[in-house]
């Protein structure tokens, strides 16, 4: 049997790296098959392309046109090179960040046509989507205050301005919004373990797991 594709979203300080470890442990002590990667990443093209968004060192600014067509880059290798193998497979894929980040990121908080950004992601993936899409979600001010606590170092994305963090929260609940069927929305500016119970209850609803 196919395995399921399980996305998770949110902003930077939204606890979904620590969250989607978590998930993939107890998924795996269930007895399910679990891969577990991020984006952009998880392939060597997508490794080398993720550090050339976040350290950009050369003299100009990159592009913002340059910085959707690295992102749609990568996720292209990863869909061809490890998730569509591994659901294949029957592995669950638990992928950190996919479509949705470039929908909320560089469609509501820079300002491009999200349509157009739906084509170029159906490019990418191939019109893979997501079984279901955990979005966590965290005002703004509590996001920022996790960034600083953690990182000495902020990267590019991270630096930028007040306003277009509150884009990217509204543009991630507009998303969620619209397709209620794909996307779960859980507060995440509480204790993990509260966070975690949810995250539970929606992954076990939605296929049919034991609670
Ligand atoms: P993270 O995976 O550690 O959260 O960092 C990845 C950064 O890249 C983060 O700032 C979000 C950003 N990003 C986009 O702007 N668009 C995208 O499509 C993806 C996948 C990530």
């Amino acid at each position: 049997m196919r395995g399921k594709f399980v996305t998770f979203e949110g902003p930077e300080g939204s606890g979904k790296s620590t969250h989607i470890r978590w998930l993939s442990v107890r998924l795996q002590a269930c007895g399910v098959p679990i891969l577990l990667t991020r984006e952009p990443g998880g392939t060597p093209t997508g490794e080398a392309i993720r550090r050339l968004l976040q350290h950009d060192s050369s003299d100009a600014e990159m592009s913002h046109r340059t910085e959707v067509l690295l992102f749609c880059a990568s996720r292209a290798q990863i869909v061809e090179q490890v998730i569509r193998p591994a659901l294949e497979q029957g592995t669950w894929v638990l992928c950190d960040r996919f479509t949705d980040s470039t929908l909320a990121y560089q469609g509501y908080g820079r300002g491009f046509d999200v349509d157009e950004l739906r084509t170029m992601n159906r490019f990418a993936t191939g019109g893979l989507a997501p079984d279901l899409t955990l979005l966590l979600d965290i005002p703004v001010d509590e996001s920022f205050r996790r960034i600083m606590a953690r990182r000495s170092e902020i990267d590019r994305i991270e630096r930028a301005e007040r306003a277009f963090h509150e884009r990217l929260r509204e543009g991630y609940l507009k998303l969620a919004a619209m397709e209620l069927a794909r996307f779960r929305t859980i507060g995440s500016a509480r204790a993990a373990e509260e966070t975690q119970a949810d995250i539970w209850r929606a992954v076990a609803e939605r296929f049919g797991l034991e609670k």
